[in-house]
């Protein structure tokens, strides 16, 4: 069942530096992974949760770049709104500046850099997000524990404690970007004390949930791809993966257009619009052939 009620939060604000220069004068969500902005995955994620009502958190320099790419969500029948972060103070910041949008709802933040793709991925984050946890947050088996949030276990397999970046660990279960909280989220990120780099930490504020035995964990397994865009190589990895699987299907992954029409946010004469938009581009094809394939 879509979740009517659950809020969205795409979080696609930070300086980039790590990609400098590709990240110099634009935001690295805005860069492209193979055919599509990066910020498409994230937001797709979100629509194939069925939430309708997103926040979209981006600098003050390219917040106009965001709103002419993405606009009021209208194109893709749903409902985005904006909000400034004027300094990259931790993921958590997200929660402060968005108070007012979230009100009493539950939400679902993504970060705008990450990419999920796989069988049922869809139907486990609804599941989730459908429970009645303060707090649900997704781990995932990597190879380099030392460069994300990572969750460690004890020998009955509950969690005890995360660590943001490890630097060795005897886990490997990273927490992937996608977090689902009640409303009281706001409260809790609003008591969060910067960490010794200055910023309000994500992993802080799982933690407090954990102590309180109000956080949810998830694993996402194997048959789920959990994306990576952090490095120059990251980055060109998933442009290649997402190259390779929609080469050999012929079927777009994190395409929000195909999304919205699919799930009847919008109807064949708006879907076709938007494909005549694109009439030079692969992407328009794309659009015009799975349209004319269901008539
Ligand atoms: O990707 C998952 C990881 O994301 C988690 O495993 C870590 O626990 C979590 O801290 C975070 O780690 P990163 O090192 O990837 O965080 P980064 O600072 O790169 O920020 C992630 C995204 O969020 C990035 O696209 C920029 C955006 N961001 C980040 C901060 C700190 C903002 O928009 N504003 C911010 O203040």
């Amino acid at each position: 069942m879509p979740q009517n009620n659950l809020k969205g939060i795409v979080l696609a604000g930070g300086n980039g530096s790590r990609l400098s220069p590709l990240t110099d004068s634009i935001s690295k969500q805005l860069l492209p992974v193979y055919d599509k902005p990066m910020i498409y995955y994230p937001l797709s994620t979100l629509m194939l949760m069925g939430v309708k009502d997103i926040l979209l958190i981006t600098t003050k320099r390219d917040q106009a770049l965001f709103k002419n790419l993405i606009g009021t969500g209208e194109k893709f029948g749903i409902k985005i709104s904006y909000e400034v972060q004027e300094e990259p103070r931790g993921i958590p910041e997200a929660f402060i500046l968005a108070e007012k949008f979230i009100k009493n709802s539950k939400v679902v933040l993504i970060l705008g850099d990450n990419i999920f793709y796989g069988h049922d991925l869809t139907t486990q984050l609804v599941y989730s997000a459908s429970k009645n946890y303060d707090a649900t947050i997704f781990a995932y088996r990597v190879q380099n524990p030392s460069r994300f949030g990572i969750i460690n276990f004890n020998k009955e397999n509950i969690p005890t404690y995360i660590e943001e970046k490890p630097k060795s660990s005897k886990s490997d279960f990273a927490i992937t970007g996608i977090y689902i909280y009640k409303s009281n989220v706001v409260k809790y990120a609003k008591k969060l004390k910067p960490s010794e780099r200055g910023e309000l930490e994500i992993t802080d504020l799982n933690n407090i949930y954990m102590k309180e035995k109000k956080l949810n964990v998830e694993i996402l397994g194997r048959g789920i791809a959990w994306l990576d865009t952090g490095t120059f190589e990251s980055l060109q990895d998933a442009s290649l993966f997402i190259k390779t699987l929609e080469m050999r299907q012929g079927l777009k992954i994190g395409c929000p257009e195909e999304i919205a029409w699919r799930l009847n946010y919008i109807d064949d004469r708006k879907f076709s619009n938007i494909a005549k938009k694109y009439v030079k581009s692969p992407y328009g094809n794309y659009l015009r052939k799975i349209l004319r394939e269901s008539n």
